[in-house]
């Protein structure tokens, strides 16, 4: 019974600290999404106009982990094309991450 316990609070302590602070150069929290509105106006914005819907669905109020979002960037995904990081580098996909955290708005409910 106690090992369960003990184990369980382990779980639930790592399951909820806060997640390691954003990698890249050192640019953090509103620089980094300085940054990133650069690298987002360049290579995302023609389809995802300011985080809206254009010929891609809107960014602002996708609920998806950032993993997911990464994933598509790196791998496209219809008519959405991948961005290897040779054209964004690893820290250009960091601001840009942190940029469409700051642009986030309540998710859209669902329909
Ligand atoms: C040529 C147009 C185009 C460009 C450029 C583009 N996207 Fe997309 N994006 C799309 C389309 C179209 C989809 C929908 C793909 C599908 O589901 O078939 C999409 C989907 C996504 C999704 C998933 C959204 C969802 O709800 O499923 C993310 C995240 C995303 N784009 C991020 C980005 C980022 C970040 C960039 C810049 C690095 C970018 N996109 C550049 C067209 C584009």
């Amino acid at each position: 019974m106690k090992p369960a316990i003990i184990l369980l609070t382990i779980i639930f302590i790592s399951c909820t600290a806060r997640r390691m602070p954003l990698a890249g150069n050192g640019v953090q929290g509103k620089e980094a999404a300085l940054a990133g509105k650069k690298a987002y106006q360049q290579y995302c914005d023609k389809c995802h106009p300011g985080g809206e819907a254009g010929l891609g669905p809107a960014l602002n109020n996708n609920p998806a982990p950032g993993f997911l979002k990464r994933f598509q960037v790196r791998h496209g995904l219809g008519a959405m094309p991948a961005f290897d990081a040779s054209v964004v580098s690893p820290e250009d996909l960091d601001h840009i991450m942190a940029y469409l955290k700051a642009k986030r708005r309540e998710p859209a409910l669902p329909r």
